[in-house]
């Protein structure tokens, strides 16, 4: 087993799961590297605290630029707010580390190209973060739309739904500010999740129509007083993609206000041959379907059928720490390469595309048209 010595910038709620993801190596069979966590960094010192249950995590700091001194840390992870983005991982890149980014992987298109580049012109190893196309139905999803069984793709359905926003008394946080989130609102906070399969088959949308909404315009600020919240929490971006030279509607769906769900994350791939549908709501079902005499829709329970084998049980459960855990194991075997034709990280070129349909969708909404990207 190899080390790989990891920093995390921002220790919120990404940056404790990813960390704790890394306590739990041992699990995995086959992984050749494993990461180790060195430091952290974030303003908030009482963030800082909970690290210090991380005997390996000696560095803890309220000013990112020390951790990215220390010439131990080889990989970067960053989870911060999305206006900061651009500036903290471009300064990762200049440190000469390699960046496991959060998506949306800067604030807008615009500076998710300059982030990019950046990554391009300086070699270093960069994905994107989006962990549910590692769940096992999500995976069975994806080969079944690649391997062609399911004959001409009538219509795809990729979506990534939750309901925290509709308790008006939650208090507001930076993701409903459109300054800190991005003008895209939740297009950025959850839209990667739908592009990343679609985009790995290559449907990148031609054209597409979308309608974004609002939600609250003011939430508790969590300190007696009240907080202007601006972004769009519900969007639903009807578009074309080409499959196999023959065009299909693709509709991406990512809401912050729908009614009764908890990250349920879906996908549904209908073809006249066949079809898959999957959803983290029911995590361990796939529902497959298949034309004969009759038409069927078959189910299936998976079982722990991840792409890295564990230690864990075939028909255990799997949930989001293990995905999160297998996406970190596909990003660090990939930055060593041995992959060996698993399903990798997003790439820069996806997160980018990502943006170019979210741009597209904010000017459909605005001008009501549809958009030719
Ligand atoms: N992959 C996923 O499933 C997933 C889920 C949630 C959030 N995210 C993404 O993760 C990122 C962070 O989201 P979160 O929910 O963890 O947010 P969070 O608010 O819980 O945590 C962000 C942390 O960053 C710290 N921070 C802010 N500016 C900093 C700076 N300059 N230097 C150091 N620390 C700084 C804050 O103090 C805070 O502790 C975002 O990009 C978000 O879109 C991804």
């Amino acid at each position: 087993m190899k080390i790989a010595n990891v920093g995390i910038i921002g220790g919120g709620l990404m940056g404790r799961e990813i960390a704790s993801a890394f306590l739990r190596w041992c699990a995995l069979s086959e992984a050749t590297v494993t990461p180790q966590l060195l430091a952290v960094a974030d303003l908030n010192p009482s963030a800082l605290n909970w690290f210090g249950r991380i005997a390996s995590c000696t560095q803890r700091t309220t000013e990112y630029r020390e951790l990215l001194k220390n010439p131990e840390v080889e990989v970067v992870y960053v989870a911060v707010p999305h206006d900061q983005h651009e500036s903290i991982y471009t300064d990762v890149l200049a440190a000469g580390k390699d960046l496991l980014a959060e998506k949306p992987f800067g604030i807008d298109l615009a500076s998710a190209r300059r982030i990019r580049d950046a990554a391009k012109s300086s070699g270093r190893f960069v994905r994107c973060s989006s962990e549910m196309p590692f769940f096992p139905g999500a995976q069975r999803a994806f080969e079944a739309a690649r391997d062609g069984s399911i004959g001409r793709v009538l219509e795809v359905v990729s979506g990534f739904h939750h309901s925290s926003d509709l308790d008006p008394t939650k208090p507001a946080n930076w993701k409903r500010v459109s300054a800190k989130c991005g003008e895209g609102g939740v297009l950025n906070d959850l839209g990667m999740h739908a592009c990343h399969i679609p985009l790995r088959l290559g449907w990148r949308p031609s054209r597409l129509f979308a309608q974004l909404q609002k939600g609250y315009a003011s939430r508790p600020d969590g300190k007696g007083g009240a907080a202007v919240c601006d972004t769009w929490d519900n969007a639903i971006v009807h578009s074309w993609v080409s499959v196999n030279g023959q065009e299909a509607p693709l509709r991406f769906e990512m809401k912050r206000m729908s009614p009764g769900a908890t990250n349920s994350w879906f996908i549904e791939i209908l073809g006249t041959e066949g079809g898959v549908r999957f959803s983290t709501a029911n995590p361990k079902t796939l529902e497959v379907f298949e034309r004969a005499k009759e038409q069927w829709w078959k189910r299936t329970d998976l079982g722990f059928t991840t792409q890295f084998k564990t230690v864990t049980g075939g028909i255990f459960e799997v949930g989001f720490p293990d995905v999160i855990q297998q996406m970190w194991a596909a990003f660090l075997e990939e930055r060593a390469g041995n992959l060996n034709g698993r399903f990798g990280c997003a790439t820069p070129d996806e997160a980018v595309a990502s943006h170019e349909i979210f741009a597209a969708a904010l000017v459909s909404q605005r001008d009501s048209a549809v958009i030719t990207l």
